[in-house]
């Protein structure tokens, strides 16, 4: 976690509950200025401004940041979390079901990453946190849709790395195993204990755990790492 530096101006999408909230919830601890987003579920937690925020819509995207800028200054960390998840079979997986998953988890990173970019330009400092998945890399029967999203955010990320490395901003890419969280509990009991079972640390990890390498990777000692994809999945993702 960034303690011990400069206090910074950190949105996290998605931070009404799960992972997006561990996160917002520790960088608030450590004195941070936080802004979190929601779709639906309203956020009311002492030391974190909640906006209403649809990532899928330009135009509240657009409003959302610029009242978070108001009110707490140029946003300094993104921490592109909102994601949703609408599984299926592929030959039964609607074109709603793929489209709005890819317009959520993907598209709505590129929309607000080029928003809150122009800010860090300017500050020449800024930190790009994306939630991807192990799914981006080993894929996920039923999730063709939100593996095909995952991924994607990593060519986004490195993409972002290399075009503004060069004026202090760095991307990277969290990639979480099974995590506690609504979305993991949207799974049947047996698949759960099925995934828990083939993680090599024999458990499903806790969104703390996760907002723990997200601050590191938003801290100033993280400056040298970019275009990384870290893995916070109890070894499921190294293979067999
Ligand atoms: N849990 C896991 O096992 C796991 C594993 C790997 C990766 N991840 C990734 O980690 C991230 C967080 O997951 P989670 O488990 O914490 O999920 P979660 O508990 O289901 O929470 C999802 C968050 O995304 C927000 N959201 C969804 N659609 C949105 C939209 N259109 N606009 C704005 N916000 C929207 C939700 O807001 P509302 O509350 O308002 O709906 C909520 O805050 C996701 O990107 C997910 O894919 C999770």
């Amino acid at each position: 976690m960034t303690t011990g530096h400069a206090p910074r101006t950190i949105l996290i999408t998605g931070g009404s509950r799960g992972i997006g909230l561990a996160c917002a919830r520790a960088f608030a601890a450590n004195g941070h200025r936080v802004a979190v987003t929601f779709s639906s579920t309203a956020v009311d937690e002492p030391g974190l401004l909640a906006v209403a925020c649809d990532v899928t819509d330009p135009a509240q995207v657009n409003t959302a940041v610029s009242e978070i800028e108001e009110q707490l200054g140029p946003i300094e960390v993104l921490v592109a979390n909102a994601g949703i998840t609408r599984d299926g079979l592929l030959v039964r997986m609607s074109e709603d079901d793929f489209t709005e998953v890819i317009n959520t988890n993907l598209t709505a990173t590129w929309r607000m990453t080029k928003r809150v970019l122009p800010g860090m330009m300017k500050a020449r400092w800024g930190r790009i946190v994306i939630l991807s998945s192990v799914g981006a890399y080993v894929g996920a029967p039923g999730q063709a849709n939100y593996a095909a999203s995952k991924a994607g955010l990593i060519g986004l990320a490195r993409s972002i790395a290399r075009e503004y490395g060069p004026r202090g901003i760095t991307a990277n890419v969290v990639a979480p195993g099974p995590i506690d969280t609504d979305m993991l509990r949207t799974l049947p009991e047996d698949r759960r204990a099925a995934l828990a079972g083939v993680v090599p640390v024999g458990r499903i990890g806790t969104p703390e755990e996760v907002a723990a390498t997200v601050g590191f990777l938003a801290s100033d000692p993280a400056a040298f790492i970019t275009g990384a994809v870290v893995p916070v999945d109890g070894g499921l993702g190294m293979g067999f």
